[in-house]
């Protein structure tokens, strides 16, 4: 992948990262504890001494981000270590364990490692892979366009309804109210256009007019055709207002659709956050918990 944050500086965090495994598998394996490997040995210390630092050091990334002046390094550059080295420590801390879990709170703080870590997997995805479906999903319109668009169709859709008959208005009056986008993240992730319920009983409605009036021509005495000639001319401009009311409903809906489309992808890119950054404080705690009681065993 050209240029992207896994790739960053060629590479270079992958490779420490590699490192980093490599070295603590070699030391593992070297290691004689005498006994089980677990994490009250010295190169257990060690692991566990490493693992708390780079929790501590990934969490700071918070921090780095919002920090715009004075801090050495580049956010991408930072985003690349994080999420190598962030990987990393699922071998280090299983070595610092010795592969070993109980129902206790050391296994708890591992867990949770790992649901943030994996969490984490999941962003890398969204962000490598959905600004470019935003992109393309927008068509260079920008997301504040298009909803000013879709207001304005939707007022101009209402006073055309209304010139037509007070059961059209309340069907369009019903759809734009079913439109749901903006809001919180969930809501986004919800985000919906109503519109259907408009087009399906508005082409319901043509339909049942456009039978009567076939009926109209080919049953009707010529007498009262010719009435209905005259009088038809007049709904025949209800017609004409009923499809342009049904294009314009249309373009709204494809106007909405990505708007629709457009919010989701961004609420995806910002939900898992929801789960990465508070569980990486129960980490934290968890972690202080850990290390405090693992002193009692001494
Ligand atoms: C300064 C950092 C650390 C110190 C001093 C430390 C200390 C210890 C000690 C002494 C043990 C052995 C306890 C026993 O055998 O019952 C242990 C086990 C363990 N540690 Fe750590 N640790 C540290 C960091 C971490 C980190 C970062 C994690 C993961 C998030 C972790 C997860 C575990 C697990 C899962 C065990 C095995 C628990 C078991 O045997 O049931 N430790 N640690
Ligand atoms: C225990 C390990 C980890 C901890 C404690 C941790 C913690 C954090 C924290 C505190 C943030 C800042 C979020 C914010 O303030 O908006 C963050 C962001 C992030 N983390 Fe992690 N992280 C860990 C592992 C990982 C891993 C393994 C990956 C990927 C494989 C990863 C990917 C990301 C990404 C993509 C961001 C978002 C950056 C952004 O929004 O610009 N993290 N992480």
């Amino acid at each position: 992948m050209h240029d992207s944050i896994l790739t960053y500086a060629k590479s270079r965090y992958l490779w420490i990262a590699l490192a980093l495994t490599l070295a603590s598998l070699i030391a593992y394996i070297a290691h004689d504890p005498g006994g089980p490997p677990n994490g009250g040995t010295w190169l257990g210390y060690t692991l566990g001494t490493i693992g708390a630092a780079l929790i501590v050091w990934l969490m700071l990334f918070g921090v780095r981000k919002r920090n715009y002046r004075n801090s050495p390094g580049t956010l991408r550059g930072w985003l690349s270590a994080h999420i190598y080295l962030g990987t990393s420590l699922i071998l280090v801390v299983l070595l610092h364990s010795g592969f070993q879990f109980g129902w206790n709170i050391h296994t708890l703080a591992f867990v949770l490692m790992l649901v943030v870590i994996f969490s984490g997997f999941f962003g890398v995805y969204v962000y490598l892979r959905y600004p470019n479906l935003m992109t393309r999903n927008r068509d260079s319109a920008t997301r504040t366009a298009m909803l000013d668009e879709v207001a304005e169709i939707d007022q101009n859709a209402l006073a055309l309804a209304d010139g037509i008959d007070p059961k059209i208005h309340a069907v369009v009056l019903r759809s734009i109210q079913n439109t749901r986008l903006g809001g919180g993240v969930w809501t986004q992730l919800r985000a919906r256009d109503g519109s259907d319920i408009a087009l399906d009983s508005l082409h319901a409605s043509l339909a049942e007019r456009d039978k009567r009036s076939e009926m109209k021509t080919t049953e009707m005495p010529t007498m009262f055709a010719m009435v209905d000639f005259l009088a038809g001319r007049a709904t025949d401009k209800q017609g004409e207002a009923m499809r342009s009311l049904i294009d314009l409903i249309s373009r709204k809906k494809g106007l909405a659709t990505k708007v629709a489309r457009d919010m989701q992808y961004q609420a995806m890119m910002e939900i898992w956050l929801y789960i990465h950054v508070p569980l990486s404080f129960a980490l934290l705690a968890a972690l202080i918990a850990h290390i405090v009681s693992s002193f009692f065993y001494w």
